[in-house]
């Protein structure tokens, strides 16, 4: 990790209560085997806001998010994250990563898979602090997360002893527990049978009302995006580009009954055509 950027320094669109994508350029490979994985992408998300994005396999979701967390930096255009450097911003651990498999260490125990962060790299707390765009937040005991998101009993077992949901589980409760400004997530549901991911879906949405973390969390599924989001990004490939960008006005706390509310259904069917427009419209070259 560097820390070459000052904050926000060099970052024309940067805000300290926003991440801003701001006409982003990624290409892959050269010659035959160039992919344009994202062009002109433009992005804004609020502090407090749960975005999901949505759209085809290969359209550029991962890239996108892979540039907010600073693993990928765009070849034209800039990201900024609460007015940081994505650099900046994860070596201040203002970013959390909760990607499709979780990544937990097989020798700790679920307590100590979601301790662990905040022991190592002490560094990083100091490094925030500085971060006009961090917002501290009281620290939550991680046996109370665990507990909300159904591990209560399991916070003594090694990883090999869960499920892929209980797994997944304790990915979202480790990134919740450094208090992160930002949770990234890339399809974290993806791989669960449909009734695990309903109830995860339901533990999620509990936490996330009660923390209002910023979250940016990338779907294949259009009912989980508007169950979930406060606006939904729909994305379309080659090049990958921004879609559309759909607010989802429905109450919170969302809860059971709305999945047959025909409001949601309306979002839905909105994002559906938005996809299929995206398919229809075949490859854009600019
Ligand atoms: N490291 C890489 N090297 C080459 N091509 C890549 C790399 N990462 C992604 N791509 C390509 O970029 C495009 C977007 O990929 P990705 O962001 O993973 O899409 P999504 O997450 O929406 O499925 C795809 O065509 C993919 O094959
Ligand atoms: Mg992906």
């Amino acid at each position: 990790m560097t820390n070459t950027h000052s904050a926000g320094a060099s970052l024309e669109y940067a805000s300290p209560d926003e991440i801003v994508v701001s006409d982003a350029l990624k290409v892959y490979g050269s010659g035959a085997g160039e992919v344009t994985a994202l062009s002109h992408v433009d992005l804004t998300v609020k502090r407090g806001q749960f975005v999901s994005v949505i759209g085809p396999s290969g359209c550029g979701k991962s890239t996108m998010l892979r540039m907010i967390a600073g693993l990928e930096q765009p070849d034209s255009g800039e990201v900024s994250v609460f007015g940081a450097h994505p650099d900046e911003a994860c070596a201040a651990k203002m970013i959390g990563f909760v990607p499709q498999v979780p990544a937990l260490l097989p020798w700790l125990s679920v307590l100590g898979n979601v301790t662990i962060p905040s022991k190592v790299n002490r560094r990083a707390d100091a490094l925030r602090r500085t971060l006009p765009g961090h917002v501290a937040r009281p620290a939550t005991d991680p046996r109370v997360l665990l507990t909300k998101l159904g591990l209560g009993d399991a916070i003594d077992r090694l990883p090999h002893q869960l499920s892929g949901g209980m797994q997944q589980r304790v990915a979202i409760a480790r990134a919740f527990s450094i208090q992160a400004d930002v949770l990234l997530m890339d399809e974290p549901f993806s791989a669960l049978d449909e009734f695990t991911r309903e109830a995860i879906q339901v533990q999620l949405l509990e936490l996330w009302e009660q923390m209002r973390t910023t979250v940016v969390f990338v779907t294949h599924s259009v009912s989980e995006a508007v169950v979930l989001s406060d606006v939904v990004v729909v994305m379309s490939a080659r090049p990958g580009r921004i879609e559309a960008v759909i607010p989802i006005d429905l109450p919170r706390p969302r809860r059971q009954g709305l999945l047959e509310a025909a409001a949601m259904h309306e979002y839905e069917d909105l994002i559906r055509e938005k996809l299929q427009t995206a398919w229809a419209s075949g490859p854009v070259v600019r």
